[in-house]
C-alpha cells in the first residue's frame, strides 16, 4: 500500500484517501480544500438527477485505459449521471477540442485524465470561466497554470512518485544493488511519466551500483515499448534490468528480450507499474519481476467526490488513491484484482 507519509508531490498537496470505496473523504488530512463557496469561487455543481457529465478519455489503446473508461460507464446509472464520453486517440489537441465541445454543450460536470500536464491546463481554466466544475482523475495538470482547489475541484489519483520509489526499491533488492538499467518512459509530458521517472531516479541515485544506461519514451504502448527495447538492446547488450513506466511497455520489452535470445527474469530483471491482468500473468510466469498497481477505477471515487461537493462539503485538493504491489510472493492470491 502507498505510504501515508508521502508528501513529495511537486505542488506539495498532502491529502490522502486510502480506500477505493466507503467513507472516501473520512481520512483526508492536510490543509488544501475545495468548496463551491470558497472566495475564489469554484463553479457550483447542481444536485439534480440526471447530472450531465463529460468524460474525455485520452486514448483506448491498453487495458488500463479500458478499465478506467469502464469504471465510469459502470458508475453512471448508480450515480445518476448521464455521461457524454469522448476518446482523444492519443492526441492532446483532440482531447482539448473534445472538452471544448462538452463545454459548448453545457455539461454540468467535467471529469478527465489530462493526457499531458501543460497542454491540458488552459482548458481547465476555460471550463471554470464557463461555470463548469472539473474533477481531474488519474493524471494532473501543471499547477503553475491551473491549481487544484482554486481552478478545479480536486485531483483524484495515485502518487506516481511513490510508485517510482516502490519499483526502484524492488529492483535494488532483486539485483543486490547492482544493475545496468534501461528505462522505458511513458508519454512525454504526462504527469504519470514525469513523476514515475522522478521517483525511480531518486532511488537509483542513492545506489552507486545501479545506473540508468538508456532512457526513452515508449508512449505507454506495448508495441512502441517493444520497438524501443529492440533498438536499445542492440546499443546496450550489457543491460541487466528494465524499468518500464507501465505494464504494456514491460510486456513489449519482454517480447524484445526473448526475441534477442535472452531470458526475462533471469538475464534481465523487469519491473513496472499498473497491475494489469497481463502483467500479473507475466509475474506468475517468472518473466516480469514486479508490478506496482496503479488503480484505474476512478468512477466510484469521482461519483462520491461530486456528490459531496454538490452538498457543499470540503474536498481535499488531492484525493490520493493507494495502490497494491505484486511480485512472485503474492501474485497468485491477488489475481482477482487484475484487469
Ligand atoms: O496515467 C496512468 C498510465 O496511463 C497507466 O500506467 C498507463 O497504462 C496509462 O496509459
Amino acid at each position: 500500500m502507498a505510504s501515508l507519509n508521502t508528501q513529495s508531490r511537486k505542488h506539495a498537496r498532502k491529502q490522502q484517501i486510502r480506500p477505493l470505496a466507503g467513507s472516501l473523504l473520512a481520512l483526508a488530512i492536510g490543509l488544501g480544500v475545495a468548496t463551491a463557496h470558497a472566495d475564489d469561487a469554484l463553479p457550483k455543481l447542481p444536485t439534480k438527477t440526471p447530472l450531465k457529465v463529460g468524460f474525455a478519455q485520452t486514448e483506448s489503446n491498453n487495458p488500463w485505459r479500458l478499465a478506467e473508461t469502464k469504471s465510469f460507464k459502470d458508475i453512471a446509472a448508480k450515480c445518476g449521471w448521464q455521461v457524454v464520453m469522448t476518446d482523444a486517440n492519443g492526441s492532446n489537441s483532440k482531447q482539448v477540442s473534445d472538452i471544448q465541445s462538452m463545454i459548448a454543450q453545457h455539461v454540468d460536470l467535467l471529469v478527465f485524465p489530462p493526457r499531458e500536464e501543460k497542454p491540458l491546463a488552459p482548458i481547465v481554466l476555460q471550463a471554470k470561466k464557463a461555470g463548469i466544475p472539473v474533477i481531474l482523475v488519474d493524471r494532473d495538470v501543471d499547477q503553475s497554470v491551473a491549481k487544484a482547489g482554486r481552478d478545479y475541484i480536486t485531483f483524484i489519483g495515485s502518487d506516481f512518485i511513490d510508485q517510482g520509489h516502490r519499483a526502484g526499491d524492488w529492483l535494488v533488492k532483486a539485483t543486490g544493488g547492482k544493475a545496468k538499467i534501461i528505462e522505458l518512459e511513458g508519454t512525454t509530458g504526462a504527469s504519470a511519466a514525469n513523476d514515475r521517472k522522478k521517483g525511480f531516479d531518486e532511488v537509483i541515485a542513492k545506489n552507486p551500483g545501479m545506473s540508468i544506461i538508456a532512457s526513452q519514451s515508449g508512449d505507454f504502448a506495448r508495441d512502441k515499448g517493444r520497438q524501443v527495447m529492440e533498438t536499445l538492446l542492440q546499443a546496450h547488450p550489457d543491460v541487466t534490468a528494465v524499468y518500464a513506466h507501465n505494464d504494456e511497455m514491460a510486456l513489449g520489452a519482454i517480447a524484445a528480450i526473448k526475441a534477442a535470445g535472452k531470458q526475462p527474469g533471469k538475464d534481465i530483471q523487469v519491473v513496472t507499474i499498473d497491475g494489469t491482468k497481463g502483467g500479473m500473468d507475466a509475474i506468475a510466469a517468472g518473466e516480469l519481476g514486479a508490478s506496482v498497481q496503479s488503480s484505474p477505477f476512478f468512477g466510484p471515487l469521482a461519483c462520491d467526490v461530486a456528490q459531496r461537493y454538490a452538498k457543499g462539503e470540503k474536498i481535499p485538493t488531492w484525493v490520493k488513491v493507494s495502490d497494491r504491489f505484486y511480485d512472485k510472493s503474492n501474485v497468485q492470491q491477488n489475481m482477482q484484482y487484475g484487469y
